[in-house]
């Protein structure tokens, strides 16, 4: 637990001094000031807001600064409470466990706040673009041969997220990689369509990699415009 606290508090002081600016940073750093010296059975979660623990390891903003931990920011809402509710009941089970605990104890009006909280934040910066025209293509027409659809079809133009399907631009690329293998194994197999784990067994272990690092470099664009008043 400790080494979580330690890299969030990380996160904490890169986001308070360059997203938000001073007040926010001092009400976040007293706040983990206090958490981060206290053993764990003494917490004092009182007056806290129900984010603020995912913040340890998503980033408080949802910006996470870990590859292990996806950003939450700027992510469809729908989906998030999707998500939450199958970790809670064991219906996503692909997370080594970290996040059942997080999510079946909360209640209906916390994982609407925590939901709102996180699908408002403005999203992710896109990672170092890594451009591959294999990736690309599959990304924007598939590959009818395999009878893989484009990505995009569902995720949105710039798979910037639609539907049910989630935001994948910017999103951390180990994380994404991680979750097109956990689909094609059979680790992750929440997915309501059912359409992920054939569309990640038919890729090669490559192209998950690659899509993978060139979705990370894709800005979310499309969303954030779409936010634009
Ligand atoms: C101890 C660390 C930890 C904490 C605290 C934590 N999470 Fe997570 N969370 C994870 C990990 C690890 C994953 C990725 C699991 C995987 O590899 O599939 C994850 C995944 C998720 C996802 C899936 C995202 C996606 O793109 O599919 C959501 C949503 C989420 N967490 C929300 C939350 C919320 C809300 C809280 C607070 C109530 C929270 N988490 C607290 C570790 C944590
Ligand atoms: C027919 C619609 C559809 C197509 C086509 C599709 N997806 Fe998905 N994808 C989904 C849905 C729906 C989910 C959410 C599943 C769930 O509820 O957990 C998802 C989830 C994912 C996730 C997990 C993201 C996260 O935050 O955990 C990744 C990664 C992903 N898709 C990558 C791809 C890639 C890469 C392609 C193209 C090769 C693709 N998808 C094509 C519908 C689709």
């Amino acid at each position: 637990m400790k080494r979580k606290l330690v890299l969030t508090r990380f996160g904490l002081t890169r986001f308070g001094l360059t997203r938000f600016g001073l007040t926010r940073l001092g009400l976040t750093w007293l706040g983990l000031t206090a958490i981060s010296t206290a053993p764990a059975d003494t917490i004092d979660t009182t007056g806290q807001e129900p984010w603020e623990r995912c913040g340890y390891c998503h980033g408080i903003d949802g910006i996470s600064m870990s590859p292990r931990f996806p950003h939450l920011a700027g992510q469809r809402a729908d989906y998030l409470a999707k998500q939450l509710l199958d970790f809670g009941s064991g219906r996503r089970t692909n997370d080594e466990g970290a996040m059942r605990a997080q999510a079946e104890i909360l209640a209906d009006d916390e994982r609407e706040q925590i939901v709102a909280y996180f699908s408002a934040q403005p999203g992710p910066e896109p990672q170092a673009e890594l451009r591959s025209e294999s990736a690309e293509r599959l990304l924007m027409t598939g590959d009818s041969a395999r009878a893989i659809p484009a990505c995009v079809s569902c995720h949105g133009t710039k798979a910037a997220g639609n539907g049910q399907a989630p935001a994948l631009a910017s999103q951390q690329a180990d994380y994404l990689r991680k979750q097109l293998d956990d689909f094609a194994n059979g680790k992750r197999a929440n997915d309501a369509l059912n359409v992920m784990p054939a569309i990640a067994k038919a890729l090669s272990v490559q192209e998950r990699a690659s899509l993978s690092s060139y979705l990370a470099g894709i800005p979310r664009t499309a969303v954030q415009e779409a936010r634009q008043p």
